[in-house]
C-alpha cells in the first residue's frame, strides 16, 4: 500500500485550535447543545434510560434512516431506509466507499481543490488518482469537456463535492445530470460528497447525486448544515442496493454501529430539521454580509478568490501576500486567530474563512486579520 500522506488542513486545524480565541477556521456551522436544541425546536429530547448500550441497530437505527431517506428523496426518486448507511462521520462514508471501490489497476478522477481525504484516500488503496482542476474560467466547476478528456477505460470513478470545501462553488443540476450521464454511459460510479448541503446562497439547491443515477452515490453528515459535528455521524446514500451491500460487509470490519445516543440525538435533530437550518442559514448569510462588507471596505487588501454561492466555506485572497501558511501560522498565535492556510488545498496567496462559525468571533475576528495582514506586508 502506498505511503500516505499527511493531510494538511486536519494537522494545521489540530496545532492551532485549543489555543486560539476567535476560530475563524472551522467549517461547520456554529455547533448546537441539547439546551439550545428544545429552544429552537420546542422538543424536549427523550432517551429511555432503561435502554440497555448494546451494540444497537448495525446499519443505523430505522428512524434515522428513514429520515435520512426522507430528506435526499423528491418527487421522481423515493427512497426508503434501506438506501441509506450509517457511518462515523462524512469522513467515514468516504472511506467506506474508496475502500469499496478503489484499488491498484483502477483510475480515479477527483475535482481539486477539495477536502484532501477525496484524493489521498484512493491513493492510499492504490489507485491512480487523477485531479480535474476547478478553474475560474469555469466559474470553479468541473469543465465537462476536460472531464471528458480524461476518461479511461480503468477509470472506476469521479469524485465531486458540491457544494465544494473550500471555493463554496456549487455544480448545478444540470451539469451534474450531465457528468452522470457520461459516467453512466461509461459505466463509472459517481461519489458526490454533499457534506455542505442544503447551505445555498444565490443559487437553486441541487439535486442530490443520488436522485440522479441509479448507481450515483451521496455521502453527508450532521457535521456542516446541521451543526452537530461531535455527533461524528455520517451517512451513504444511494438508489444501488448491491453497493450499499459491499460497503456494508466492508464497515463490519472497522464500525460495527455508530454510537445508540448518537443515533438518537441524530434523529432528534433531523425531525426538527427546519427549525436547525433556519437558524444556520441566516447565522451563515449574516456572516457572509459581514465578511462582504470587509472585503469591500479593504482597499483591496482582500478579495474573494470566489464568492461563495453555497457551504460554509472560502477563501479569501490575501493579495500581495504569497507565504499564507506562515501568514495563518502568525495569525493563531500572536492574533489568536484561527483559518486555515490556502496551500492546505494548493492555493497559496489564500486563506480560508468559515461563514458559519459564531458572530461574534466573526466580527472580533476580522479586524485582527486586517492589523495581521498590514503586519505582515510591512
Ligand atoms: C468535503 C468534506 N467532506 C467530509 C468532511 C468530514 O466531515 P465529517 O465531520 O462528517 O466527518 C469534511 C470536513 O471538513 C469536508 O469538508
Amino acid at each position: 500500500m502506498p505511503a500516505q500522506e499527511d493531510f494538511l488542513v486536519e494537522q494545521f486545524m489540530d496545532k492551532y485550535e485549543e489555543d486560539v480565541v476567535y476560530n475563524v477556521g472551522e467549517t461547520c456551522c456554529y455547533s448546537l447543545s441539547l439546551n439550545e436544541l428544545e429552544e429552537l425546536s420546542g422538543e424536549k429530547f427523550e432517551f429511555d434510560y432503561d435502554k440497555r448500550f448494546t451494540y444497537g441497530s448495525i446499519r443505523g437505527t430505522k428512524q434515522l434512516r428513514s429520515l435520512i431517506a426522507e430528506i435526499h428523496s423528491n418527487d421522481e426518486v423515493h427512497l426508503t431506509e434501506k438506501n441509506v448507511l450509517i457511518t462515523n462521520g462524512a469522513i467515514g462514508a468516504n472511506f467506506l466507499i474508496h475502500y469499496a471501490v478503489a484499488g491498484p489497476g483502477d483510475h480515479v478522477i477527483c475535482v481539486a481543490p477539495t477536502y484532501q481525504q477525496l484524493n489521498s484516500v484512493p491513493q492510499m488503496f492504490g489507485a491512480e488518482v487523477e485531479l480535474l482542476q476547478l478553474k475560474a474560467t469555469d466559474d470553479y466547476l468541473p469543465n465537462f469537456l476536460e472531464l471528458k478528456s480524461m476518461l479511461k477505460d480503468n477509470t472506476k470513478l469521479i469524485v465531486l463535492n458540491n457544494p465544494n470545501n473550500p471555493l463554496g462553488s456549487v455544480i448545478p443540476t444540470e451539469l451534474l445530470a450531465q457528468i452522470v450521464a457520461l459516467a453512466d454511459e461509461a459505466g463509472i460510479r459517481v461519489l458526490n460528497d454533499e457534506v455542505y448541503s442544503p447551505l445555498f446562497y444565490s443559487c437553486e439547491q441541487p439535486k442530490s447525486l443520488c436522485q440522479l443515477s441509479t448507481t450515483g452515490i451521496t455521502t453527508g453528515s450532521m457535521s456542516k448544515a446541521y451543526a452537530a459535528a461531535g455527533l461524528r455521524l455520517g451517512w451513504i446514500v444511494t438508489q444501488d442496493l448491491d453497493f450499499l451491500e459491499t460497503a456494508s460487509s466492508r464497515r463490519d470490519y472497522n464500525t460495527i454501529s455508530v454510537s445508540m445516543v448518537d443515533d438518537a440525538i441524530a434523529s432528534y435533530i433531523l425531525r426538527n430539521r427546519q427549525a436547525v437550518l433556519d437558524r444556520n442559514s441566516t447565522l451563515c448569510r449574516e456572516n457572509l454580509a459581514i465578511l462582504k462588507e470587509f472585503v469591500e471596505n479593504s482597499d483591496g487588501k482582500f478579495t474573494f478568490l470566489n464568492e461563495p454561492k453555497g457551504g460554509s466555506v472560502c477563501l479569501l485572497r490575501l493579495n500581495g501576500i504569497k507565504d499564507t501558511e506562515k501568514f495563518a501560522a502568525t495569525l493563531a498565535t500572536q492574533f489568536k486567530v484561527l483559518a486555515a492556510p490556502g496551500e492546505c488545498f494548493g492555493i497559496p496567496g489564500t486563506i480560508r474563512i468559515g461563514v458559519g462559525n459564531s458572530k461574534a468571533e466573526m466580527v472580533a475576528a476580522l479586524p485582527l486579520i486586517g492589523e495581521a495582514y498590514d503586519q505582515f506586508f510591512k
